[in-house]
């Protein structure tokens, strides 16, 4: 299972290794579980987000997402499963979610019934608006962290997290 873009890290995963998690994972025949809540959200230079499941297009892989973080609505509480059934062998899996989804609570209903307008008309000026804001707010943090004694930060290259 992995986080990328990471909590609490803020590190975001180089093709490269994601192509070797995707090797281990096939030659040891592993689904892999791949929380994207942070999909997208790479600000680092020449940092790039790579959704695993296109870099692994053989893989089962379980993803998970949600509008918390790519939106900014924290406490908004929605989000989905994405269930990559390659080769059929996440069937029974996927079957076991949907009975659960029946007996857990769901998010607020409004918010559900106001998924698909934010899904379909949220363009890409707000999260480009976004991510530079998230990256001015990482670099400052850094720089701000950096000035105290015995601190060494790591700068984030997405989410919103950094290691110190
Ligand atoms: C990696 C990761 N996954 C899932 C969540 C859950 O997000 P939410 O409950 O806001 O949808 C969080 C929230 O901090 C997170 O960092």
């Amino acid at each position: 299972m992995m986080i990328n873009p990471s909590n609490p890290c803020g590190s975001v995963y180089s093709k490269a290794h994601l192509t070797e998690i995707a090797d281990f994972a096939r030659k040891h025949g592993l689904t892999v579980l791949t929380d994207e809540i942070y999909h997208g959200l790479a600000y680092g230079e020449g940092t790039e987000f790579f959704p695993f499941a296109e870099v692994a297009p053989d893989i089962p892989v379980i993803k998970a997402g949600g509008i918390s973080k790519i939106y900014g609505v924290p406490g908004w509480r929605l989000g989905w499963i994405i269930v990559y059934n390659r080769h059929g062998f996440l069937t029974d899996v996927k079957e076991g979610m949907l009975r659960a989804t029946t007996i857990w609570l769901s998010p607020c209903s409004l918010i559900q019934a106001a998924l698909p307008k934010i899904l379909k008309e949220v363009g890409e000026d707000f999260h480009d608006a976004y991510k530079a804001n998230l990256k001015k707010s990482s670099a400052l943090v850094t720089e701000l962290c950096s000035q105290i004694e015995g601190l060494n930060p790591i700068k984030g290259q997405g989410s919103m997290y950094m290691m110190v």
